[in-house]
């Protein structure tokens, strides 16, 4: 088959990549540039390329270009059908090109610009299924020799292995996303959220966690009104030793006293009226697992000194016995409130403070963490789309400006509702900014001020002001009137001179 014979040196190369192929799927490029650098050296080649149709759009682009000008060239692309490479992969076949001026299909442009230029070149198609997936090149073959139907079959076998690193790769990028949407409906299964964390800050915080998950010690979570304090009690839970156990939700607020007692504590038959059996409560229930005590603020005054001691002891009475229950739960509190405020008030027992405090843990703000952005709505689009069965790829590139300089006062259950709201009136097959009904401020950053006056950016301001509260407040102009503090019969003259209308 080899005009040669069998080259040992090539023969071991092959030998090595194919080992690398079947061992790595994640880094096919570093497989691909370890393919392209054997193949140049062992053609002996100046200067390489390795081409990939992208075949959304036809076209083929340079992925890895080798030799002198490699860097430079890897900016370009062609389409099918131009130049040599690019007959390569619209023919399917392999050629050997040694005098380029003679040939018509050689296009010199890419080599012009970068101020390469090129004699001989050999090209051979990468394939998939028997389908050209790309193109490697093999550029001026060295002490002017011609590249020869020996070199042409040894790249063809380079070129084989090359393809197969990209089917892996690609087998490997579709499975990985189905281990994540997978795992994702596991963990919803269970009842707990996937948690998203790409930002330095919450990485930190995540870091935080591992360090006092295995720990027994309660933990009090602060931070704004929707940031993901409850997700965070999720994440301690499952990197603690309890992680098998139950993780059981309580919400101080939702309940009155009497009611959140029994909830809690569990009460024997006839403790109060309505207590025909006897009950267990949520810490009984949690019993080797974790509790996770939301809105730990509002604990009615009475409660605290039951909590303190369970918080002590973990021990406790049912409501209307005397037996004392021990378990063994670790208790983890949240608040948004002002709780130092609240100790200083004293509607929340220092004693309790201080113990549940042991480890505080705060959670930013989502305007602190715009690198989260994209990566939570992207989550939340998986899962909107996949419940709402309307097939949507993604954001625009403007939706997604809108997302990132938003300030999320509601933090990441704002932009949860955001997407929700937009995948239910998106008409495309992407997100737009519109369908996000956020209002971006900061007018400042506004184009529509740039080179305006005073007194016209000011009226630009005022119509988009007066419309943002009108809307606000279902277009009832008394209701608008009050909220902006000026007269209901100056408002209606604004909206005239403004032009501003539904
Ligand atoms: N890191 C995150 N990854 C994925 N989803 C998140 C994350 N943080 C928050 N969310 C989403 O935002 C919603 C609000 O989070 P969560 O209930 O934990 O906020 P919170 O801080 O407890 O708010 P509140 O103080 O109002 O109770 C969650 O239901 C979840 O869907
Ligand atoms: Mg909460």
């Amino acid at each position: 088959m080899f005009k040669s014979g069998v080259d040992q040196r090539k023969l071991e190369t092959l030998i090595e990549i194919n080992a690398q192929i079947n061992s790595d799927y994640s880094d096919a490029r570093g497989l691909l540039q370890t393919i392209l650098e054997s193949a140049t050296r062992l053609s002996g080649g100046e200067a390489s390329s390795l081409l990939l149709v992208r075949p959304e759009n036809n076209k083929l682009y340079f992925e890895i270009a080798l030799g002198a000008k490699g860097a430079e060239v890897e900016k370009y692309s062609l389409n099918l059908g131009e130049g040599i490479a690019g007959w390569v992969a619209q023919n399917n076949r392999s050629l050997i090109v040694n005098n380029v001026d003679e040939d018509e299909r050689y296009f010199g442009d890419i080599g012009k610009q970068v101020g390469y230029e090129t004699h001989s070149i050999m090209a051979v198609p990468m394939r998939i299924h028997d389908r050209c997936v790309g193109v490697i090149e093999i550029l001026n073959k060295k002490d002017g020799k011609p590249f020869e139907e020996d070199d042409r079959q040894w790249l063809e076998i380079f070129a084989t292995q090359a393809a197969l690193a990209i089917q892996n790769a690609q087998s490997f990028q579709r499975v990985s996303r189905e281990v994540v949407l997978l795992q994702d409906q596991m963990v919803e299964q269970q009842g707990y959220h996937h948690f998203v964390c790409e930002s330095p800050v919450m990485k930190d915080r995540v870091a935080i966690v591992e360090r006092l998950a295995p720990t027994d010690s309660s933990v009090l979570i602060l931070g704004e009104s929707g940031v993901g304090k409850e997700l965070f009690a999720e994440q301690i839970h499952l990197r603690s030793t309890r992680r098998d156990r139950p993780f059981l939700r309580v919400n101080c607020a939702a309940l009155p006293g009497g009611l959140l007692e029994s909830e809690l504590f569990g009460h024997v038959k006839g403790a109060f009226t309505d207590a025909q059996s006897d009950r267990r409560g949520r810490f009984e229930l949690a019993d080797g697992g974790t509790i996770f005590l939301d809105e730990i603020g509002e604990l009615p005054l009475a409660l605290q000194a039951k909590m303190l001691r369970v918080l002590q002891h973990q021990a406790f009475e049912r409501v209307g016995s005397s037996e004392t229950i021990k378990v063994d739960v670790r208790i983890i509190a949240a608040t948004n409130k002002d709780i130092d405020q609240a100790v200083a008030d004293g509607t929340f027992r220092r004693d309790l403070y201080y113990r549940l405090n042991v480890l505080p843990l705060y959670v930013p703000p989502l305007r602190e963490r715009a690198e989260d952005i994209p990566e939570l709505a992207a989550h939340f689009l998986r899962r909107v789309s996949r419940e709402t069965k309307k097939p949507i790829s993604g954001f625009s590139s403007e939706a997604m400006d809108v997302l990132l300089s938003y300030t999320w006062p509601g933090n990441v259950r704002e932009l949860e509702n955001a997407v929700e709201r937009a995948v239910v009136v998106s008409r495309t097959s992407e997100i737009q900014g519109d369908d996000l009904g956020l209002h971006v401020g900061g007018p400042l950053k506004e184009e529509r001020y740039l080179g305006k006056t005073l007194k016209d950016s000011v009226n630009v301001f005022k119509k988009h002001f007066i419309r943002h509260t009108l809307e606000q407040n279902g277009w009832n102009q008394t209701t608008t009137a009050k909220v902006l503090g000026i007269q209901r019969t100056y408002l209606s003259r604004l909206i005239k001179e403004l032009d501003i209308s539904r």
